[in-house]
């Protein structure tokens, strides 16, 4: 079949690693410690320095997989990861990840692959509508969020400077210093995006938030007003859906208000908490959204797909296309302008079939199934956010509107940086367990520790070892 394998010994070898996918997805990650407790370096020194100069066994490849692989792996699909974001690789996601893999096509072009564009088109159009964006929206998928965000702010920066395809920005006299607004909670991604595209960090300004870790709109307005008084070009504002460290909902309608008045570029990080809009009670997540430019959301975080998924939407497709496009003689096609092409919508030619393992898992569950595993997640954080706020040891320290809950030890006596470190211990104790696996943030208050359930295998039991682990180690 190729060659270093016969089509018989691939046989038998994919239905050995399938068999044992299956049981690792099934539970079976619960026979690893959560968090790998392997040292630094020590998985690279258990290894060969070089390519072996002869093809080895399939067996021994394998075997070394489980010896040496294995333990420098931090299971991010165990029910016991409440860390960052917690996220699942479905058994769906998996076999349309296995055919891309199979398949290897590169959907750079229409014509390269027409079901990978056309897939992928489609796909992101169902999720449009299950999210009840409008449809003047235009999606495809990027691999990460912070690429969907950089391709926001590129058509935002194209928009504002429109020569700045032709000339940049460096050693232009013509020019104001460009401003990008985001909360101070915003993810560092928009900050990256900013150094990226030439407006430097300095041109990133971030803008309070409220009691609740939402943007607030009036520090947004000063901060605008100010700003042209300073002679900045003002030119976007990056909105949070679900902010990192708290989940927060940044108030998009009073921002989309103040972007269309000042002619700014809104786009919206969804990233985590954007999926829950497909739950009608969860619509409230993405008000406003009808009014942004762009906005992005990741399956691969709450949508139960493998990473990478980021789903991009942006409405002014043509900018877009106009920011990306430089098609040399040998990526011409005869069907130019009769198909869309996805290589002229970002930095990248070379796209991964991403779309396959979306498909797939968007059917198996269906808009009900999706919804359901996203109830019973919210419920268990709910449950767990009544918990603490019922445990005087214990206090919440802030609102709990999707899965995450964020909270801390507090301990008579204890303020400032002994109270942090009293919760980085306390961190670092439960997660040497091996059971679970928390991470924790910074908030006005001090250090905060997080525990975010969304994976799938995450039942009521490890919620409760995660609940003794706390009370255990304070
Ligand atoms: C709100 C938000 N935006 C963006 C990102 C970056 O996501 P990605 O890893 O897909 O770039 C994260 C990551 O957790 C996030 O929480």
């Amino acid at each position: 079949m190729t060659d270093t394998m016969t089509s018989d010994d691939f046989r038998r070898e994919a239905h050995q690693l399938v068999d044992w996918i299956a049981d690792y997805i099934e539970g079976g990650a619960r026979d690893y410690p959560v968090l790998s407790q392997s040292r630094p370096g020590e998985i690279a020194a258990a290894l060969p320095k070089q390519i072996p100069e002869y093809g080895e066994s399939a067996e021994k490849i394998r075997e070394d997989f489980h010896r040496v692989i294995m333990p420098g792996i931090t299971h991010w699909n165990h029910p016991g990861f409440m860390a960052y974001f917690g996220i699942s690789s479905s058994a769906p996601a998996i076999l349309g990840e296995m055919l891309s893999a199979a398949l290897n096509v590169n959907g750079m072009l229409w014509r390269t692959c027409p079901s990978a564009t056309e897939l992928e088109l489609l796909v992101l159009d169902w999720m449009r509508k299950a999210l009840r964006l409008s449809d003047s929206f235009f999606g495809f998928l990027c691999d990460t969020a912070s690429i969907s965000s950089l391709l926001a702010l590129a058509a935002a920066r194209e928009k504002k400077v429109p020569e700045v395809r032709q000339s940049g920005l460096s050693g232009r006299t013509d020019l104001p210093r460009l401003r990008v607004y985001a909360s101070d909670q915003a993810h560092s991604s928009v900050a990256k995006a900013c150094l990226t595209l030439g407006i430097g960090l300095d041109g990133f300004r971030t803008i309070d938030h409220d009691s609740e870790y939402r943007m607030d709109p009036q520090a947004l307005q000063r901060a605008i007003d100010e700003d042209r008084r300073a002679g900045f070009l003002p030119m976007a504002v990056v909105a949070t859906v679900g902010t990192t460290t708290t989940t927060s909902v940044d108030p998009v309608p009073e921002i989309s208000e103040i972007c269309t008045r000042e002619g700014l570029w809104l786009h919206v990080d969804a990233a985590y908490a954007g999926s829950a809009a497909m739950a009608p009670e969860f619509g409230w997540c993405l008000d406003g959204c009808e009014n942004a430019d762009s906005l992005v959301f990741n399956p691969h975080k709450w949508l139960f797909v493998p990473i990478d998924a980021s789903a991009f939407y942006i409405r002014d497709r043509e900018l877009l296309r106009k920011t990306f496009s430089l098609v040399p003689e040998y990526l011409k096609t005869p069907m130019e302008g009769e198909v869309i092409d996805l290589m002229d919508y970002g930095v990248q030619l070379g796209r991964r079939f991403r779309a396959l393992k979306l498909w797939w898992t968007l059917r198996s569950f269906g808009l009900e199934g999706i919804r359901k595993v996203h109830r019973r997640q919210i419920a268990m954080a709910q449950d767990f956010a009544a918990w603490v706020d019922d445990n005087p040891l214990l206090e919440r320290t802030a609102p709990t509107p999707f899965s995450v809950v964020c909270f801390r030890a507090a301990r008579e006596g204890l303020a400032g940086e002994a109270l942090d470190r009293y919760n980085l211990e306390l961190m670092e104790k439960i997660n040497a367990s091996g059971d679970i696996y928390l991470s924790h943030s910074r908030l006005d208050d001090g250090l905060t520790l997080r525990v975010a359930i969304g994976n799938i295998g995450t039942k009521e039991e490890d919620i409760q070892r995660c609940r003794d682990l706390i009370l255990e180690n304070l």
